[in-house]
Protein backbone atom coordinates (compact mmCIF):
# COMPACT_ATOMS: atom_id res chain seq x y z
CA UNK A 1 0.00 0.00 0.00
CA UNK A 2 0.94 3.71 -1.09
CA UNK A 3 0.11 6.21 2.06
CA UNK A 4 -0.68 9.35 -0.15
CA UNK A 5 0.86 12.19 0.25
CA UNK A 6 -0.55 15.77 0.26
CA UNK A 7 1.81 18.88 -0.54
CA UNK A 8 0.67 22.45 -0.41
CA UNK A 9 3.82 24.35 -2.33
CA UNK A 10 3.11 28.07 -1.18
CA UNK A 11 4.93 29.25 -4.25
CA UNK A 12 5.82 33.39 -3.11
CA UNK A 13 2.75 33.79 -1.85
CA UNK A 14 2.53 34.50 2.50
CA UNK A 15 3.98 36.75 5.38
CA UNK A 16 5.21 35.12 8.18
CA UNK A 17 2.11 36.14 10.24
CA UNK A 18 -0.05 34.42 8.16
CA UNK A 19 2.13 31.53 7.26
CA UNK A 20 2.70 30.65 11.00
CA UNK A 21 -1.22 30.94 11.75
CA UNK A 22 -1.78 28.69 8.78
CA UNK A 23 0.30 25.93 9.90
CA UNK A 24 -0.48 26.01 13.31
CA UNK A 25 -4.02 24.75 12.13
CA UNK A 26 -3.03 22.67 9.66
CA UNK A 27 -1.24 21.30 12.30
CA UNK A 28 -3.81 20.87 14.89
CA UNK A 29 -6.94 19.84 12.22
CA UNK A 30 -5.42 17.54 10.32
CA UNK A 31 -7.13 14.46 11.20
CA UNK A 32 -6.11 11.85 8.55
CA UNK A 33 -3.38 9.59 10.10
CA UNK A 34 -2.77 7.83 7.00
CA UNK A 35 -1.56 10.36 4.60
CA UNK A 36 1.29 12.19 4.54
CA UNK A 37 1.40 15.72 4.79
CA UNK A 38 4.07 18.34 3.04
CA UNK A 39 4.15 21.93 3.67
CA UNK A 40 6.59 23.45 1.28
CA UNK A 41 6.85 27.17 2.18
CA UNK A 42 9.48 29.54 0.81
CA UNK A 43 12.97 28.92 1.95
CA UNK A 44 13.17 32.02 4.44
CA UNK A 45 10.55 30.70 6.54
CA UNK A 46 11.50 27.24 6.77
CA UNK A 47 13.14 27.90 10.23
CA UNK A 48 10.03 29.53 11.86
CA UNK A 49 7.47 27.13 10.08
CA UNK A 50 10.00 24.01 11.23
CA UNK A 51 9.83 25.03 14.82
CA UNK A 52 5.91 24.86 14.38
CA UNK A 53 5.53 21.69 13.26
CA UNK A 54 8.59 20.15 14.79
CA UNK A 55 5.86 17.83 17.55
CA UNK A 56 3.97 17.07 14.58
CA UNK A 57 3.07 14.67 11.89
CA UNK A 58 4.09 17.38 9.35
CA UNK A 59 6.73 17.60 7.12
CA UNK A 60 8.70 20.17 5.70
CA UNK A 61 9.46 20.96 1.96
CA UNK A 62 11.43 23.34 -0.03
CA UNK A 63 10.37 24.45 -3.61
CA UNK A 64 13.62 24.84 -4.79
CA UNK A 65 17.61 24.38 -4.44
CA UNK A 66 20.76 24.39 -6.31
CA UNK A 67 22.80 21.33 -7.38
CA UNK A 68 26.45 22.07 -6.21
CA UNK A 69 27.84 21.93 -2.52
CA UNK A 70 28.76 25.46 -2.46
CA UNK A 71 30.29 28.64 -4.12
CA UNK A 72 29.60 31.47 -6.73
CA UNK A 73 25.67 30.89 -7.01
CA UNK A 74 24.55 34.35 -5.69
CA UNK A 75 20.59 33.50 -4.58
CA UNK A 76 21.13 30.08 -4.64
CA UNK A 77 20.07 27.71 -1.62
CA UNK A 78 22.33 24.39 -1.15
CA UNK A 79 20.66 21.05 -0.30
CA UNK A 80 23.55 21.36 2.67
CA UNK A 81 21.75 24.85 3.73
CA UNK A 82 18.28 23.13 4.11
CA UNK A 83 19.68 19.87 5.64
CA UNK A 84 20.63 22.45 8.24
CA UNK A 85 16.77 23.81 8.84
CA UNK A 86 15.78 20.25 8.99
CA UNK A 87 13.70 19.70 5.75
CA UNK A 88 12.19 16.89 4.55
CA UNK A 89 11.39 16.81 0.58
CA UNK A 90 12.36 19.36 -1.90
CA UNK A 91 10.43 20.46 -5.35
CA UNK A 92 12.33 20.31 -8.29
CA UNK A 93 11.25 21.18 -11.72
CA UNK A 94 8.27 22.49 -11.03
CA UNK A 95 6.87 24.19 -14.59
CA UNK A 96 7.48 27.35 -12.99
CA UNK A 97 11.23 26.65 -12.61
CA UNK A 98 11.40 25.39 -15.94
CA UNK A 99 9.60 28.12 -18.11
CA UNK A 100 10.34 31.20 -15.83
CA UNK A 101 14.27 30.58 -14.92
CA UNK A 102 14.98 28.22 -17.66
CA UNK A 103 15.19 24.97 -15.96
CA UNK A 104 15.98 22.00 -18.29
CA UNK A 105 15.64 18.89 -17.68
CA UNK A 106 19.35 18.04 -17.37
CA UNK A 107 19.83 20.57 -14.62
CA UNK A 108 16.63 18.91 -12.67
CA UNK A 109 18.50 16.00 -13.19
CA UNK A 110 22.10 17.01 -11.56
CA UNK A 111 19.43 18.65 -8.68
CA UNK A 112 17.88 14.85 -7.92
CA UNK A 113 21.05 13.57 -7.88
CA UNK A 114 22.47 15.77 -4.95
CA UNK A 115 18.99 16.03 -3.32
CA UNK A 116 19.11 12.15 -3.05
CA UNK A 117 22.75 12.23 -1.96
CA UNK A 118 21.72 14.93 1.18
CA UNK A 119 18.91 12.31 1.72
CA UNK A 120 16.34 14.96 1.42
CA UNK A 121 13.18 13.58 -0.52
CA UNK A 122 13.00 15.22 -4.08
CA UNK A 123 9.25 15.53 -5.50
CA UNK A 124 9.72 16.03 -9.06
CA UNK A 125 7.45 17.64 -11.38
CA UNK A 126 6.54 17.06 -14.79
CA UNK A 127 3.60 17.61 -16.90
CA UNK A 128 2.55 18.95 -20.56
CA UNK A 129 1.86 22.38 -21.92
CA UNK A 130 -1.44 22.79 -23.63
CA UNK A 131 -0.49 23.01 -27.09
CA UNK A 132 1.63 19.39 -26.61
CA UNK A 133 -1.85 18.21 -24.71
CA UNK A 134 -3.95 19.27 -28.29
CA UNK A 135 -0.72 17.77 -30.63
CA UNK A 136 -1.15 14.41 -28.86
CA UNK A 137 2.40 14.53 -27.58
CA UNK A 138 1.64 14.30 -23.96
CA UNK A 139 3.01 10.80 -23.43
CA UNK A 140 6.33 11.83 -25.34
CA UNK A 141 6.76 14.83 -23.53
CA UNK A 142 6.21 13.34 -20.25
CA UNK A 143 8.30 10.27 -21.12
CA UNK A 144 11.05 12.23 -21.97
CA UNK A 145 10.94 14.58 -18.30
CA UNK A 146 10.98 11.54 -16.55
CA UNK A 147 13.50 9.51 -18.10
CA UNK A 148 15.58 12.74 -18.52
CA UNK A 149 15.29 13.67 -14.92
CA UNK A 150 15.65 10.17 -13.57
CA UNK A 151 18.52 9.68 -15.49
CA UNK A 152 21.05 7.93 -13.59
CA UNK A 153 18.82 7.16 -10.49
CA UNK A 154 19.27 3.30 -9.20
CA UNK A 155 16.25 1.73 -8.08
CA UNK A 156 16.93 1.75 -4.19
CA UNK A 157 17.28 5.83 -5.29
CA UNK A 158 13.88 6.09 -6.73
CA UNK A 159 12.23 4.81 -3.73
CA UNK A 160 12.55 7.87 -1.96
CA UNK A 161 11.40 9.98 -5.11
CA UNK A 162 7.99 11.55 -5.38
CA UNK A 163 6.24 12.14 -8.95
CA UNK A 164 4.10 15.08 -9.38
CA UNK A 165 2.18 14.69 -12.40
CA UNK A 166 1.27 18.63 -13.02
CA UNK A 167 -0.32 19.33 -16.33
CA UNK A 168 1.04 23.21 -16.98
CA UNK A 169 -2.80 24.33 -18.58
CA UNK A 170 -4.06 23.36 -14.94
CA UNK A 171 -1.92 24.90 -13.20
CA UNK A 172 -3.62 27.81 -11.14
CA UNK A 173 -5.82 28.04 -14.15
CA UNK A 174 -9.02 26.52 -12.29
CA UNK A 175 -9.09 23.76 -15.37
CA UNK A 176 -8.51 20.30 -13.81
CA UNK A 177 -7.80 17.75 -16.10
CA UNK A 178 -10.59 14.88 -15.76
CA UNK A 179 -9.56 12.28 -13.15
CA UNK A 180 -9.77 10.17 -15.73
CA UNK A 181 -7.15 11.57 -17.86
CA UNK A 182 -4.94 12.86 -14.42
CA UNK A 183 -4.75 8.71 -14.04
CA UNK A 184 -3.94 8.04 -17.53
CA UNK A 185 -1.07 9.76 -17.66
CA UNK A 186 0.15 8.63 -13.74
CA UNK A 187 -0.16 5.12 -15.22
CA UNK A 188 2.03 5.79 -18.02
CA UNK A 189 4.62 7.15 -15.69
CA UNK A 190 4.19 4.12 -13.59
CA UNK A 191 4.41 1.99 -16.47
CA UNK A 192 8.08 3.85 -17.46
CA UNK A 193 9.04 3.15 -13.75
CA UNK A 194 8.15 -0.27 -13.96
CA UNK A 195 9.99 -0.49 -17.39
CA UNK A 196 12.97 0.79 -16.06
CA UNK A 197 13.35 -0.19 -12.42
CA UNK A 198 10.89 -3.22 -12.66
CA UNK A 199 7.28 -3.68 -10.97
CA UNK A 200 8.21 -3.70 -7.09
CA UNK A 201 9.78 -0.59 -7.77
CA UNK A 202 6.73 0.94 -9.89
CA UNK A 203 4.32 -0.21 -7.25
CA UNK A 204 6.42 1.42 -4.55
CA UNK A 205 6.77 4.90 -5.91
CA UNK A 206 3.96 7.48 -5.26
CA UNK A 207 2.80 9.36 -8.19
CA UNK A 208 0.82 12.83 -7.11
CA UNK A 209 -1.00 14.96 -9.12
CA UNK A 210 -1.15 18.47 -9.35
CA UNK A 211 -3.15 21.30 -11.08
CA UNK A 212 -6.03 23.34 -9.42
CA UNK A 213 -6.80 20.51 -6.72
CA UNK A 214 -9.63 21.86 -4.75
CA UNK A 215 -11.87 20.78 -1.82
CA UNK A 216 -14.70 19.42 -4.70
CA UNK A 217 -12.71 17.72 -6.62
CA UNK A 218 -10.17 16.34 -4.49
CA UNK A 219 -11.94 12.26 -3.18
CA UNK A 220 -12.47 12.02 -6.64
CA UNK A 221 -8.80 12.71 -8.44
CA UNK A 222 -7.42 10.75 -5.36
CA UNK A 223 -9.57 7.85 -5.51
CA UNK A 224 -8.37 7.15 -9.29
CA UNK A 225 -6.07 3.69 -8.73
CA UNK A 226 -2.41 5.29 -9.63
CA UNK A 227 -2.50 8.87 -8.05
CA UNK A 228 -1.18 8.70 -4.59
CA UNK A 229 -2.00 12.22 -3.69
CA UNK A 230 -1.99 15.90 -4.72
CA UNK A 231 0.86 18.60 -5.08
CA UNK A 232 -2.07 21.77 -3.96
CA UNK A 233 -0.87 25.52 -5.01
CA UNK A 234 -3.54 28.20 -4.42
CA UNK A 235 -5.72 26.09 -2.26
CA UNK A 236 -2.70 25.40 0.29
CA UNK A 237 -2.71 28.99 1.05
CA UNK A 238 -6.09 28.26 2.97
CA UNK A 239 -6.23 26.43 5.58
CA UNK A 240 -9.74 25.49 5.15
CA UNK A 241 -9.40 24.50 1.81
CA UNK A 242 -5.86 22.70 2.18
CA UNK A 243 -7.61 20.98 5.85
CA UNK A 244 -10.35 19.83 3.58
CA UNK A 245 -8.10 18.05 0.83
CA UNK A 246 -6.03 16.65 3.58
CA UNK A 247 -8.89 15.23 5.55
CA UNK A 248 -10.38 13.85 2.37
P1 LIG B 1 -2.44 25.14 -8.36
O1 LIG B 1 -0.84 24.93 -8.39
O2 LIG B 1 -3.00 24.14 -7.37
O3 LIG B 1 -2.62 26.56 -7.89
O4 LIG B 1 -2.94 24.90 -9.72
C1 LIG B 1 -0.30 23.63 -8.39
C2 LIG B 1 1.21 23.72 -8.47
O5 LIG B 1 1.74 24.61 -9.14
O6 LIG B 1 1.91 22.89 -7.88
Amino acid sequence: MRTPIIAGNWKMNMNLENATKLVEKIKSEATKTDVEIVVCCPSIYISEIKKIVADSKVKIGAQNMHWADSGAFTGEISADMLNDIGVDYVILGHSERRQIFGETNEVVNKKIKKAIKKKIKPILCVGETLEEREEGRTHDVVKKQVESCLNGISAEDMLEIVIAYEPIWAIGTGKTASSKDANDVVSFIRGLIDKNYGEKVSDAVRIQYGGSVKPNNATEIMNEYDIDGALVGGASLDAESFLAIVNF
